[in-house]
Order: structure tokens, then C-alpha cells, then sequence
């Protein structure tokens, strides 16, 4: 178990209700501010523009040595969203101008940021600023794929260059204890596809068609960066295989090799962890620079059964107590230097349908977090196919055996459940869908909500199974005291958005939020016309569609959540006993 630390001023406050309303919400006694949003400019040190990219998901917070108030936002920008971005939904009948807007908006921004009177803004221009785009820079590969030709799972060639353009579909991520970042690249198929059918269309635009992505494997991977060295060449590291990556979560143990875990967020994936051929060894950067260049990948083998189950549509839809047990054991099963190019497939391949569902398969790994006493958290978003019916999700924990991160062999358990069904005799309700997961110091697990907007379009009749939830939220879930175990929930995120990276600053003072794809579900409106807000479903940030307050472009921003009175500590509002 973890030792709690002192309450933080994030430890302590009065819960919200459900909301449908078209803003960010947070409780008494803090306050929420936009910091930087989709298109703002800022400037590098050679005063070269640069514009925040779209879809904000992950964020860590960097500090810089002998400056308590200031420090680098690192940020991935997931996807593009070309009817806000330029009115043509695609994929077919892009401009070469529509393709580019789309490529500069995705990849990542590296933002300098500063604290003047508690409230953080951007400093710019500044050498540090600087972004990484769906097209630039160059981005070396690494590891034991780079430059060679490997098979897709229909046996067809893939080749691996020395080099991809750019970095997109970038999730959520992660930091390394020698000051790099990790960029996950996640649903990577659609954007290169030479088929017309689905997702962003760019290699049908005449002279942009290099990439077919099913003869380059470009992306999928996940992406080193140095983000205090605006100069140092992103770079992809093959060793940590090919799959639609959420994020990454490292454990270091002095004397064990260096550890990696991560999932593949699809619906009946796994979660896999890597195991370095080196340690970390704290000091050395030469060498850390190379820990994730070289050594074995294993995939979760769970006993017995990956998946939580549900009897009945109904009984999902209730959350609670799933047919499957809420316990076991597992093995962790190594993947083969040929399967890396694409993981999961190649895997499901070797080990066949039946055996891979029961044992590998899981209800869909969105982040994965090591807590301070080497335990794993997943964060199991749902996996609502028919059989499985688990629409709310949960959060498990994974023990490796004798707590050693190199073990061969674990113990699971479910920890935190999603579903209607809140504290009793309060009529507030569970989260559902978790994504990402942070921890606090003061031993509290903070977890986003995920109902993706697919799920809340009127057509669909998983519809109702959200009705509770209301708009996507921040929970907190104190894991110690009289209050263990239950979600309060923290913040409200406006119209179809997702509150993505939550991450506390150096002195957990203010909880960064990305809020990402405000208004997600327009395009899907018969009635949607470019460039008119009123037909957009949010106007978040520049106005409120619920109080009808300024109609607007809906904008993904990073928001900086902070006391009223910073500095004054927690103590002002309280969680209801
Ligand atoms: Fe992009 Fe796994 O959510
Ligand atoms: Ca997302
Ligand atoms: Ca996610
Ligand atoms: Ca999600």
C-alpha cells in the first residue's frame, strides 16, 4: 500500500452533479481557465509562428531547474476534424490546402509556460516552443525493425524506412525518469489509406500520396521526444511493437532492467509490457537514450479470463457484479521480433481466435498508471460487444509476482467499477467509460470519463446507458480514509467533449485538463453548415450554447484548474461525508 502525504489543495471538495451544460464546470472555491486553445500562435525563439494543433489529449508537465514557476507543456494533438477546420468532411475532394491544414494540426506542441500571480500563461516566443506536425519533421526509427521489410497479418509486405514524416493519431503518452516524453501513436490507419471510404483521405489529394499505410508502416509506434532540446529528432521506437497505443507508464527498480507498460486501445485488445534490455541508470544519458531501443515485449496472458462479462445487456447497463470472476492470476507471454509490425494482429494469428479471446483479450486498455508501490492500474475503458455487455467499464489492478517489475508471472484484481450506481443515498452516479488516470500525492486516483460521442448520437441505442453520466467528467477516488474506493466527481466538460491528460503541476497546485473534441457530434447533424455556429452542437470556449451565451467555433483548449485563492492550501469546501 501507499503511504498517503498531506492533503493537496486538489484533496478536498464539494462534489457536482451531473451537468449537460456547455461549459467546464468545477466545484466551489476553484476556478477554470482556458491557457492555450486550437490556432493560437506562439513563437519559437527565431520568431517562426507556430499554431496550437487540434484535439489535445495528452499532457505532461515539465519542470524546469531552479524555477518553481515555470515549465513545459508537452501536448499530443490526436486528430483533425476537418468540418470545423475548413468545412469539407472528406475523405474524398480535399484541397492540397484542406490536407495540410489537417497534417499541421495534428502531432504534438512543446510550450513554454509560466506563473504570474497563480495563473499560468505562455511565454512566447521562447527557444523551447515548438511543434511536431502529421508531415515534420523527419522522425528516426530505432530498434530491431528499422529499415527492413517485414509481412502485414494478411502476409503482405510492410516496409519499415530509416525515417516516417511527422508523427499523428498521437493518444496519450508519457514521461521517462531521464526527461523524455512518449508519444502514442493510436488509431493510425485512415489518414495514409489510398480507400476512399473511411478517415481523412490525405493520400487522395494528387502529389500527397507517398504513404500508402498498407506498404509503409510509418505509424502505430511510440515516439521518444526530448522536449528541452527543440533541435533533437523525435524518434520511433520499433522494439515497443505496433498497435493502436494508448499510452505508456514506466516502473524503475535500482538492480532491475527498466519496464514499460502499456495498452492497445480496440475493443478485445491487450495490455503489454516491456522489458529493456537495460536498466535505468540515473545520470547516464547516453545509455538511458537507449533503453527502449532493445528488448523483449510480452502481452497480458489473464487467468481465467481477460474480459469482464455481464449476463445481460441489462446487468451491464447497471454496472455491479460482472458473470466473470473479479480475480485471478496471469502469465506474461512474449511477442516475437516478426510480430512487432503489427502486434495484435500477428499475435491473434500465432495463438488463435478462441484461446486469444478468453486469455488476451480485455474490455479495450485505455491508460495504464504504476502507483508509487509498483501495482499497476488499468483502465478498462468498456467493451460493450454483444456477450460482453460491459458499457461502464472498470479499473484493475495488476500485482506483479514478489512486486519484481521483470516478473514473468501476476495476480489481478478489479478495483474501481463504472455504472449508475454512485455512493448509496446520495443520488449522485458512478463514472463510466474511464480513460486517463493520474495519482496525487495525498493518495487519491483521478480518473477522466471517455462516453465517446459515437455512443451519445440519437440513432444509437447505448444512448440510454449514459443518461446518468450527463456531460464526460473528472472523477477523484480517495483511496484511503472513510471515503475509500468511492468517486466523487470533480469537473464537468462541455458538449460531446473529453476531459484527456489530467496532470498536476510540480506542487500540484493547478490540474491541467485538456478538453478535447468540444462539439464532436455537429458534422453528424443533417443540419450542420459550415461557418453557421448556430447549427454546431458547442460553442465552447469563446460562448455557451446551453445559456445561449455567443455562438462559436468550438475550440479544444487546455485548461488550468486552480484554487480561487492560490496559496491559501485546501480546507474551504468539502467532500460530502
Ligand atoms: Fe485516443 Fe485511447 O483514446
Ligand atoms: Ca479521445
Ligand atoms: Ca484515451
Ligand atoms: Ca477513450
Amino acid at each position: 500500500a501507499v503511504a498517503a502525504g498531506p492533503p493537496t489543495p486538489f484533496s478536498d471538495f464539494k462534489a457536482l452533479a451531473a451537468s449537460s451544460a456547455d461549459q467546464v464546470e468545477v466545484p466551489e472555491g476553484f476556478r477554470a481557465d482556458v491557457l492555450i486553445q486550437w490556432g493560437d500562435e506562439f513563437l519559437n525563439s527565431d520568431g517562426t509562428k507556430l499554431r496550437y494543433g487540434f484535439n489535445n489529449d495528452f499532457l505532461a508537465f515539465l519542470k524546469l531547474d531552479g524555477k518553481p514557476d515555470e515549465g513545459l507543456l508537452f501536448v499530443n494533438h490526436e486528430y483533425p476534424a476537418p468540418f470545423f477546420q475548413h468545412g469539407n468532411k472528406g475523405p474524398g475532394g480535399k484541397t492540397a490546402e484542406q490536407v495540410e491544414l489537417e497534417k499541421d494540426s495534428v502531432g504534438n506542441s512543446i510550450v513554454h509556460i509560466k506563473r504570474v500571480d497563480g495563473l499560468w500563461q505562455v511565454v512566447s516566443p521562447s527557444p523551447y516552443n515548438r511543434r511536431i506536425t502529421g508531415g515534420a519533421p523527419d522522425c528516426a526509427f530505432t530498434g530491431p525493425l528499422r529499415g527492413t521489410i517485414q509481412q502485414n497479418a494478411d502476409g503482405t509486405p510492410i516496409e519499415i524506412e530509416a525515417t516516417a514524416a511527422g508523427s499523428l493519431a498521437n493518444c496519450s503518452g508519457g514521461i521517462t525518469p531521464w526527461g523524455t516524453t512518449l508519444s502514442c501513436e493510436e488509431n493510425y490507419d485512415g489518414y495514409w489509406s489510398t480507400t476512399s471510404s473511411f478517415g481523412y483521405g490525405w493520400a487522395n489529394v494528387p502529389g500527397n500520396d507517398k504513404y500508402n499505410e498498407k506498404t509503409y508502416a510509418h505509424y502505430g509506434w511510440v515516439v521518444e521526444h526530448d522536449p528541452y532540446d527543440p533541435s533533437s529528432t523525435p524518434r520511433k521506437h520499433t522494439a515497443l511493437g505496433r498497435f493502436r497505443h494508448e499510452n505508456t507508464a514506466f516502473r524503475h527498480v535500482a538492480g532491475k532492467k527498466f519496464v514499460l507498460y502499456m495498452g492497445d486501445d480496440k475493443a478485445g485488445e491487450g495490455v503489454y509490457k516491456f522489458v529493456s534490455d537495460r536498466e535505468f541508470l540515473p545520470g547516464r544519458r547516453s545509455h538511458n537514450l537507449q533503453i527502449l531501443e532493445q528488448g523483449t515485449l510480452y502481452i497480458a496472458k489473464w487467468a481465467p479470463e481477460g474480459r469482464r462479462r455481464f449476463a445481460t445487456a441489462a446487468a451491464g447497463e447497471a454496472g455491479g457484479s460482472p458473470v466473470t470472476p473479479e480475480s485471478g492470476s496471469g502469465e506474461w507471454v512474449k511477442v516475437e521480433q516478426n510480430e512487432l509490425v503489427d502486434t495484435a494482429a500477428l499475435l491473434r494469428k500465432r495463438i488463435g481466435t478462441a484461446e486469444y479471446d478468453l486469455h488476451f483479450s480485455t474490455n479495450r486498455p485505455e491508460d495504464v498508471e504504476v502507483d508509487a508501490d509498483g501495482t499497476v492500474y488499468v483502465s478498462f475503458t468498456n467493451n460493450s460487444g454483444s456477450g460482453v455487455w460491459d458499457f461502464h467499464g472498470s479499473v484493475r489492478k495488476l500485482i506483479e509476482a514478489g512486486n519484481d517489475p521483470t516478473a514473468l508471472t501476476f495476480t489481478w484484481q478489479d478495483y474501481a467499477e463504472g455504472g449508475p450506481t454512485g455512493r448509496a443515498g446520495t443520488g449522485e452516479g458512478g463514472f463510466s467509460s474511464c480513460d486517463n488516470l493520474v495519482f496525487d500525492s495525498a493518495n487519491n486516483l483521478w480518473v477522466v470519463t471517455d462516453i465517446s460521442s459515437s455512443s451519445l448520437k440519437g440513432s444509437i441505442s447505448e444512448k440510454k446507458y449514459y443518461t446518468y453520466h450527463g456531460n464526460n467528467a473528472v472523477f477523484m477516488i480517495p483511496r484511503s480514509g472513510p471515503n475509500a474506493g468511492v468517486a466523487f466527481r470533480f469537473a464537468n466538460m462541455p458538449i460531446d467533449a473529453e476531459g484527456t491528460g489530467p496532470y498536476f503541476d510540480a506542487d500540484e497546485s493547478t490540474l491541467f485538463v485538456n478538453v478535447q473534441h468540444p462539439g464532436e457530434v455537429t458534422p453528424d447533424k443533417p443540419t450542420a453548415v459550415y461557418g453557421d455556429a448556430s447549427t454546431y452542437t458547442s460553442w465552447w470556449p469563446a460562448g455557451n450554447k446551453t445559456a445561449g451565451l455567443n455562438p462559436s467555433l468550438p475550440r479544444p483548449a487546455t485548461v488550468a484548474i486552480t484554487r480561487v485563492k492560490p496559496g491559501t492550501g485546501p480546507g474551504d469546501t468539502t467532500i460530502p461525508p
